[in-house]
């Protein structure tokens, strides 16, 4: 009989069910989406309810389109979007919509809570910042706020760890999605005492940690009525969504680094050691290896910066796609291929929507330097491309900086289809790039993780040799001695500009108020 495993993405637009066979193949996926609302501008909250009752349904339709027996599925491995907090009574009634991972409301709270411990305290303790999007800040502001609220706070969850309690009755976390709590020791790998008695967070209120192929808890009867699972069927620790979807795309050692070029832009690099950037520009959070590390660039406009360009600039190959049948991206992309590396001159900062690495600063904004009558519009595009390019470098730089040798990046995400794109990554990282044939994202690390839990692999490593294969690799060419010229002048612009960044953001914030910009 054959066995399969099931992976679950608690998303920040659905719940995604994956069943995939052991030896890899993808046998039926779902997603059922739900909605996210915005009660104030920067709050992202949703309703934990919609989470789970999204998760049967994407349970229900992949058992039942696959026609696999709920007795073939031997483990469950859950992922989802990180950090976002879910409050529980005693009896486990949900108190209040998720604040979520996107919401950016607790500015105040992140610096009272930097300025009450100490940055360098922080830093030691949990190896990051405090950052908005964390969750320990947003317990602050529950606390301030709405204090009927956190008088009957008896749980704190994050998100895939809900969906875990209404899969299993179990109150578990585990290692990866824990590092983004600002409440968790990456470093040991457990609750921080020093954190949580300083930000005065009962240890009662938060679940136990296991490592991420961990079996933590089995699905309940209760569940098993609702999903069509088997009651019994074991539940392991998962993982957040990227190291879920590192283990997925096979980045478990040292030296191997994976490169998203999604709406944002990651870069994600396992390390053996704990390691955390002096400044905390790099996330430095438990991997879902067990005994592995890792540590994250996140870039906000990535493959972002390349659809605003599109949309705001891409209107006749708009037009001639729609008469030919073509992709407008190709036609932009095929265009800007003609171009010299180096755009002969002109660079573009990818800050469309600030910055969060290398420089965490919510009023960076996109810039193209150094236009001359020569530069067409398929400099642009080129500019864009490499500019998105030289930001990502940033973040590796910073890992090189931390000891880390970086001898392949594995690319995936939109921006990779384009055969122009992935030369520029070889050339600015000076590094192979390399792709595989998982695409499927956090949801199938969920699976191998559930995988190694159920016993199936014996190890992450091997659940990876297992599955995941090289399907294509770009290597450096002599564009990269001229990238080598170039970067240096992308990374001096950023400081020259910072202070009329700032000084724009306070004109354009003070005609918005006085709605002279309507
Ligand atoms: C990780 C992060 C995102 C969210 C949503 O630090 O903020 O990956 O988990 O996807």
């Amino acid at each position: 009989m054959v066995t399969y495993l099931l992976g679950i993405d608690v998303g920040t637009t659905g719940s995604k069910a994956l069943l995939v066979d052991v030896d890899g193949s993808v046998r039926a996926s779902a997603t059922t989406e739900y909605p996210m609302s915005t009660p104030q501008p920067l709050w992202a909250e949703q309703s934990p309810a919609d989470w789970w009752a999204a998760t049967v349904i994407s349970i229900q339709w992949v058992l039942g389109e696959s026609g696999v027996k709920p007795s073939q599925v031997a483990g469950v491995g859950l992922t989802g979007q990180m950090h976002g907090l879910v409050l529980l009574d005693v009896h486990g009634e949900v108190l209040r919509p998720c604040i979520m991972w996107n919401d950016q409301r607790t500015a105040a709270q992140c610096a009272a809570i930097t300025q009450e411990v100490g940055a360098e305290n922080v830093l030691q303790l949990t190896g990051n910042p405090v950052l908005p999007g964390f969750t320990a800040p947003k317990i602050a502001w529950v606390r301030e706020h709405e204090p009927e609220v956190y008088e009957r706070i008896a749980k704190v969850l994050l998100p895939k760890d809900y969906v875990r309690y209404c899969l299993t009755g179990g109150c578990f976390s585990e290692v990866s999605d824990a590092s983004g709590t600002s409440l968790f020791d990456v470093g040991q790998r457990r609750w921080s005492d020093e954190m949580l008695e300083a930000l005065d967070v009962p240890r009662r209120w938060l679940p136990e940690v296991t490592e991420s192929p961990v079996v933590s808890a089995r699905v309940s009867a209760r569940a098993a009525g609702e999903t069509g699972l088997l009651e019994g069927t074991p539940v392991v620790g998962g993982g957040g969504d990227q190291a879920a979807q590192a283990v997925g795309t096979g980045i478990i050692v040292e030296g191997v680094v994976s490169v998203t070029l999604g709406t944002s832009g990651v870069v994600f690099a396992a390390s053996e050691t704990y390691r955390m950037e002096p400044e905390g520009k790099l996330h430095a959070f438990c991997h879902a290896v067990p005994g592995m590390w890792h540590l994250m660039g996140v870039m906000l406009s990535a493959a972002g910066s390349f659809r605003w360009y599109h949309d705001a600039l891409g209107d006749w190959e708009r037009a001639q796609a729609s008469e030919s049948g073509r992709d407008a991206y190709d036609l932009l992309t095929e265009a800007a291929a003609e171009v010299p590396p180096g755009c002969e001159g002109l660079l573009f900062l990818p800050y469309l929507s600030g910055e969060r690495t290398p420089y965490s600063d919510p009023d960076a904004r996109g810039v193209f330097f150094g236009l001359t009558l020569r530069h067409r519009k398929a400099h642009l595009t080129r500019a864009v491309l490499e500019g998105v390019t030289y930001g990502l470098r940033d973040s590796l730089e910073l890992m090189r900086a931390l000891g880390l040798s970086i001898g392949q990046v594995r690319a995936s995400g939109g921006g990779m289809r384009s055969p122009l794109w992935r030369q520029i990554l070889a050339d600015v990282f000076d590094t192979e790039i390399v792709t595989v044939n998982v695409t499927e994202g956090a949801a199938y690390g969920a699976a191998l993780l559930a995988g190694v839990g159920a016993g199936v692999y014996g190890s992450v490593a091997e659940a990876c040799n297992t599955t995941i294969r090289v399907t294509g690799r770009t290597r450096p060419g002599p564009a990269m001695a001229i990238y080598a010229d170039y970067y240096p002048r992308y990374r001096a612009l950023y400081p020259a500009l910072a202070p009329e960044f700032e000084a724009m953001a306070q004109v354009v914030s003070k005609h918005l108020a006085a709605g002279d910009e309507q």
